[in-house]
């Protein structure tokens, strides 16, 4: 019998996981195993009514990875909380940015990679809005035309902070301009050729210009590309309830909140695990 049962949610992206426990979870190396071959394959799971404690959702991780301590404004080691209270969190500003399809780490600070998984659980949920979705850039690949593979093959592309930022801050002040134009910007294949020889597309709003095209043709190219990958019948659209919790394979998915309103009292706690996989 297989570790793990899990029903798809839709035929392109998500699947839930029925059976398992968070005490399991955090104690079970050989479940952690399954987690991580069916994350490639499903690109999200959902634990429904999980109830996991921050505590123990760290321990989950910690068998997948090496895990993200950066400061996450939560008393646990680990977890950073999501919200849009910024007496919650002092950089709950920079979290708007989530409600445009992105992946997580396209312009990081130093030479870190893109993060391997990500989980959220939710404490508690929007009144209206705030649901994630997600969206395959594994099938977004395979779905284009060979002609097309071969076109975009050489296609590199410039990520930006100010890119993701300006899409939801289009008018910023000096000062914050400049904080954002302090971050590096980076430069990624559109393709992403896997160590799995897997291919997929590295697009969303850090995604500021296709080197050597022009600009307007780039963008909309790259427009374009992002559409045909998130069309309805390709997304998994989570309608959150208090005690869910969801994995999603950060190199295989874009994803995006549904915008909420900033004095919801949404709040997600979250859990990163680290990449060890460059975009190339
Ligand atoms: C994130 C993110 C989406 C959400 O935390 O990286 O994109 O629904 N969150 O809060
Ligand atoms: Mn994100």
């Amino acid at each position: 019998m297989s570790l793990l049962t899990v029903e798809k949610l839709t035929s392109s992206v998500g699947a839930e996981v029925v059976g398992v426990d968070a005490d399991r979870l955090a104690s079970d190396d050989a479940l952690a195993s399954a987690i991580l071959d069916s994350l490639e394959h499903n690109g999200v799971l959902l634990f429904r009514g999980l109830d996991i404690d921050p505590e123990t959702q760290v321990e989950f991780c910690k068998r997948l990875g090496g895990i993200d301590y950066s400061e996450g404004h939560h008393h646990v080691p680990g977890i950073y909380r999501v919200t849009l209270d910024t007496s919650k969190n002092s950089s709950a500003g920079y979290l708007r940015a989530t409600f445009d399809w992105h992946i997580d780490g396209c312009t990081p600070i130093g030479d870190e990679y893109p993060q391997k998984a990500t989980v959220l659980s939710a404490k508690r949920v929007a009144e209206t809005g705030g649901e994630t979705e997600f969206a395959s850039s594994y099938a977004a690949y395979d779905a284009l035309d060979e002609n097309e593979k071969q076109r975009f093959a050489s296609l590199r592309v410039v990520h930006s902070l100010e890119a993701s930022q300006r899409r939801v801050t289009p008018d910023p002040a000096p000062d914050l301009l400049e904080r954002w134009r302090s971050r590096p910007i980076s430069e990624h294949p559109l393709i992403w050729t896997h160590r799995s020889g897997r291919r997929s597309l590295v697009l969303g709003a850090s995604a500021d210009h296709v080197v050597g095209m022009d600009l307007d043709e780039g963008r909309a190219l790259l427009d374009e590309l992002l559409q045909r990958t998130t069309t309805p019948d390709c997304v998994y659209r989570h309608e959150w309830s208090v005690g869910d919790t969801v994995i999603w394979d950060n190199r295989g998915v874009l994803h995006r909140a549904s915008p909420y309103a900033p004095d919801s009292p949404r709040e997600m706690l979250r859990t990163t695990v680290l990449g060890d996989e460059p975009i190339e």
